[in-house]
């Protein structure tokens, strides 16, 4: 896009709808379909709804009155099946803005749930399934066996990179339509999935979007995934599933002996990374609440005494991943983070084993065996570094979402806020300091005053976990912030923000365990926060009331040292040659996995 051009439409096209009200606009149900490069609208539905009851945050409705579409599309012969929804306010509640929202796990969109508040701010807003459901099976037919190539590839490239580019086009499209002129700018915001596909969008897709909110974002997907599964490889080779009231009490020690690195106890860590706490230093206390929290079959009864093996399997998994040979793969979690979910119940993550199962495992042209099981492949820690580097080597290209060059998002215009809880308990913060340092790195600056500070801003809020809950001060209204950067050239150095009031919708977001403990309890007092960006970190100033953002400030923190990969993601060539060999052409069934791999690896 180019920023001169769309001012001039823009002024242009305000101009008209002043003089002439409502002259081009159109009725809702009179829309017309809109034209996507490159694909066919196959079906499309608009009607008026007035007062629709619409979810909003904390399990509260709203009553809602907006113009509402679903356009349904297809690409080519793939047989894949896209729903797009936009939500328009009528133009009077109209605040002449548009909002692409995003996703969530293998969901690319979450449409009422993320559009009911968007449109009871004023924006006209949209969401998109991708065409791939929620489950992350989009690789396998109805039967349960592979989905033909050409739909697998689709379906692939819908979720990784083409569907909120689309949803975009179409939203700007029917806006146009709906009230007889443009929107005056279009933002996208979205959390984990929906932070991934925003920093998507400003790497591949850098004039869709003015302004950008990706919260706790999901990239370095091809290694997030299999990290994820760092803490059940690890227990398994081990030969122990540790309990989570184990898990849970050795954060607690961790926290209460860090505490203070941040200049105050107030029960959270705005500086995890300089907790040097060992964990072996509680071996032989009694681990609380095993009795409540029970898990799988530990059947602890009152009190369980943590043992030295727990406490190395609880180092290991905070270490975070690394091979035999000692190198760092991949981030764990900070200190004062409970690796509880990822651990629970002694089975893998949901998610990772769904990503080892149905796309690592499932469509690797090397593996001789596509039925290897997802324990089996996390059984040990060479194993583990198999299955994570052949990840890495067929995803990272695909949906790594890790490309640090911004240069055509920063000269569109573009500005981006990020977001990450110093507690996230599913997505590895560093992860996210490790894309900006190398944004950072490569775009020619490495401190605040540097010209990635004029697009790129990356806050951390200590205590939080993933987008939202835990105890610490969660971003009041980011998008808010965002606008007044984009629209008023007000850049934040700070984020506002407050402790949680519902970890309910961030839950249901997530599917993070419901008996993570560690939670936000009930009677937790409310603080503010005034978040810091990356690499700057909050401090209690040493005077003041610690629940209150006026009593910290910012001081400078360590810059991220960034993980390099270990193996590079396979050239398309590369990968033909590999596939026409013999061995993966010669496994019955294997044939259309091969074929498969060699199509998606050409996008
Ligand atoms: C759009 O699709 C959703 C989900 O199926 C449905 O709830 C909604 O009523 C549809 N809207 C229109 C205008 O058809
Ligand atoms: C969370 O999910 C439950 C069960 O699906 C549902 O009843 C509840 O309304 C959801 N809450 C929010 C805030 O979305
Ligand atoms: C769009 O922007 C123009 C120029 O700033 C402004 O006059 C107009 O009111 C805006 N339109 C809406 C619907 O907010
Ligand atoms: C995949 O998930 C969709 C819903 O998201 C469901 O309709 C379909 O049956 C599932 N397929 C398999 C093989 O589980
Ligand atoms: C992870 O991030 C924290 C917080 O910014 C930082 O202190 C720490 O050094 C980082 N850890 C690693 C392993 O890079
Ligand atoms: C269990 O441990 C907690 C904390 O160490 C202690 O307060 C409690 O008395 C213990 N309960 C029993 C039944 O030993
Ligand atoms: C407990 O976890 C083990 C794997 O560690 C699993 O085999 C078993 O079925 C689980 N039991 C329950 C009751 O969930
Ligand atoms: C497949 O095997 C070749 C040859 O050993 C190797 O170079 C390549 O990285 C492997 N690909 C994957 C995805 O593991
Ligand atoms: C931009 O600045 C003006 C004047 O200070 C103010 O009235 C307006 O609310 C600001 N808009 C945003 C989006 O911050
Ligand atoms: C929470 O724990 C209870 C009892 O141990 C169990 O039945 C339930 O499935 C767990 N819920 C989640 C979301 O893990
Ligand atoms: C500190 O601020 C919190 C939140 O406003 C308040 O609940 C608490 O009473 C204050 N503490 C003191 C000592 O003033
Ligand atoms: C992403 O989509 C764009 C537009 O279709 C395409 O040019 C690009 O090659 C795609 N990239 C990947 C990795 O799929």
């Amino acid at each position: 896009m180019l920023p001169l051009l769309t001012l001039a439409l823009t002024a242009a096209a305000a101009a008209a709808a002043q003089s002439l009200p409502k002259m081009t606009a159109t009725d809702c149900s009179a829309l017309s379909r809109p034209t996507v490069p490159d694909a066919t609208v196959v079906s499309m539905q608009a009607m008026m709804m007035t007062d629709m009851l619409v979810p909003m945050a904390g399990g509260t409705t709203m009553p809602l009155s907006f113009c509402d579409v679903n356009v349904t599309l297809t690409h080519g012969t793939a047989g894949d099946n896209v729903r797009i929804e936009v939500w328009m306010p009528l133009a009077g509640s109209w605040n002449g803005r548009f909002q692409g929202t995003g996703g969530s796990g293998y969901s690319a969109g979450l449409f009422d749930l993320a559009m009911g508040p968007a449109v009871m701010d004023g924006y006209a807003a949209a969401s998109t399934d991708a065409g791939v459901g929620t489950s992350g099976n989009f690789t396998l037919a109805a039967d349960g066996g592979p989905a033909s190539p050409e739909l697998t590839q689709q379906l692939l490239t819908n979720f990784a990179n083409l569907s909120i580019h689309e949803m975009a086009v179409v939203g700007k499209a029917l806006v146009q339509q709906f009230y007889g002129m443009p929107a005056n700018r279009s933002y996208f915001t979205g959390c984990s999935t929906g932070g991934r596909q925003g920093l998507m969008e400003a790497q591949r897709f850098p004039g869709d979007f003015d302004g950008i909110v990706a919260a706790s974002p999901a990239i370095n997907w091809d290694r997030l995934m299999p990290a994820e599964l760092w803490p059940f490889s690890v227990m398994q080779a081990a030969g122990e599933m540790v309990p989570a009231c184990v898990l849970n009490t050795l954060t607690a020690g961790m926290v209460s002996a860090c505490d203070e690195l941040d200049g105050v106890r107030d029960g959270m860590l705005a500086n995890p990374g300089a907790c040097t706490f060992d964990p072996a230093t509680l071996v032989g206390t009694s681990a609380a609440g095993c009795a409540a929290a029970s898990s799988n079959g530990t059947s602890a009864g009152a009190n369980t005494t943590i043992t030295a093996s727990q406490a190395a399997i609880f180092t290991k998994i905070l270490a975070g991943p690394t091979s035999p040979a000692g190198d760092q793969l991949w981030y764990g979690l900070l200190p004062g983070t409970s690796p509880t979910t990822l651990a629970a119940n002694g089975q893998p993550f949901v998610l990772g084993a769904t990503w080892l199962s149905n796309f690592v495992l499932a469509l690797n042209p090397n593996s001789s065996e596509s039925a290897e099981s997802v324990n089996t492949a996390l059984a040990s820690q060479q194993a583990y570094t198999n299955i994570f580097e052949q990840s890495q080597t067929l995803f990272d290209g695909v949906i790594g979402t890790d490309d640090p060059d911004l240069t055509a998002f920063q000269r569109s215009g573009g500005k981006l806020i990020a977001w990450h809880g110093l507690a996230d308990q599913l997505v590895f913060a560093n992860g996210t300091f490790d894309y900006v340092q190398r944004v950072m790195d490569l775009m020619g600056a490495t401190n605040a005053t540097s010209a990635v500070d004029g697009f790129l801003r990356a806050f951390a809020a200590p205590g939080v976990q993933h987008c939202g809950g835990g105890s610490g001060a969660v971003p009041t209204d980011p998008l808010a912030a965002l606008v007044a950067w984009v629209e008023n050239g007000t850049a934040p150095d700070t984020l506002a923000a407050m402790s949680a009031m519902t970890t309910t919708m961030a839950t249901n977001m997530t599917g993070m365990s419901a008996n993570d403990t560690t939670a936000t309890p009930a009677n937790a007092t409310m603080i503010t926060r005034n978040l810091c960006r990356y690499p700057q970190m909050l401090m209690y100033s040493g005077s003041g009331n610690a629940s209150l953002a006026d009593s910290w400030m910012c001081m400078p923190g360590p810059n991220q040292k960034v993980i390099s990969e270990t193996t590079l993601s396979q050239s398309s060539t590369r990968v033909l040659a590999e596939t026409s060999g013999a061995g993966a052409l010669s496994r019955g069934a294997g044939i259309a996995v091969a074929g498969l791999v060699a199509l998606y690896l050409l996008m």
